[in-house]
């Protein structure tokens, strides 16, 4: 049956960086059973900036945590570029999160002694990029977020819309296909959410990165090319 499926994704022509088919997730927890996720059928396609729209307790973070490998699905299959994430190793899993996939999260979660710049380079550092590379790169993605006269600060020394901008130039730092963005919003002003929803789009086509994005925010879903709507751990109909 995963066979015939993967062979359906490949011969569909259309490349969908990831898939999710009849996926549930149902935690066991003390007080029962939580049905997180119940039959999500989904294709991601490869360059497209896709929004998750849900209230709270919806699933948006369980989904994008089986679509970043950091969770398994209790039954369906999750697929990225046509594997299943489910047969892949631990070491393999590990590989495609740091060198294929980029997270962004409500909270920016920066190294507090370490300035912009080493943050931006630390995921390049486990990937073993040599030290002038990862320089090089980091600059340019200081760039890219209009933080290079900030290089040398500290987190603390950055506003919150700062330090978002700083965590989503580490989430590019080793140029990612998939780029999960939970929330990215959830802890900024209307005005700085406005700018890091603009990165994003902008980012999404310059850099070539498909955006998954979970949010309760409509703005953040209008600048999509597409948004799905979740409602207790089910997709609504469009
Ligand atoms: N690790 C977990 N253990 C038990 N229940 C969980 C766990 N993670 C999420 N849930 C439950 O799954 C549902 C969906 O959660 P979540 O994906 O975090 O929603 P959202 O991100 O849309 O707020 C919620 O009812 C939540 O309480
Ligand atoms: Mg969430």
């Amino acid at each position: 049956m995963i066979c015939a499926q993967r062979v359906v994704l490949v011969l569909n022509g259309s490349s969908p960086i990831v898939s999710f088919v009849d996926v549930t997730k149902t935690f066991e927890t003390q007080e029962g059973p939580v049905h997180a996720l119940e039959n999500i059928t989904l294709d991601v396609q490869s360059g497209e900036y896709l929004a998750i729209v849900g209230p709270s307790g919806s699933g948006k973070t369980t989904l994008l945590n089986l679509a970043g490998s950091l969770d398994y699905p209790s039954s369906g299959t999750v697929f990225f570029r046509g594997q299943n994430l489910a047969e892949l190793s631990r070491r393999e899993m590990a590989a495609l999160r740091r060198h294929e996939m980029g997270f962004v999260f409500q909270t920016w979660n920066l190294v507090k002694e370490l300035s912009a710049l080493d943050n931006i380079r630390l995921p390049m550092a486990f990937a073993r990029v040599p030290k002038q590379e990862q320089i090089t790169r980091a600059v340019e993605l200081l760039e890219l977020v209009d933080l290079a006269d900030r290089k040398d600060h500290p987190p603390d020394q950055l506003s919150g819309g700062q330090q978002q901008r700083v965590a989503i130039a580490r989430a590019l730092a080793n140029k990612p296909r998939l780029l999960l963005a939970d929330e990215p919003t959830g802890n900024l002003d209307e005005e700085t959410a406005q700018t890091i929803i603009n990165l994003l789009r902008q980012l999404n086509q310059t850099e070539n990165v498909t955006v998954l994005c979970a949010t309760h925010d409509l703005t953040l879903a209008d600048v999509a090319d597409r948004s799905v709507r979740i409602v207790e751990g089910r997709l609504q109909k469009e």
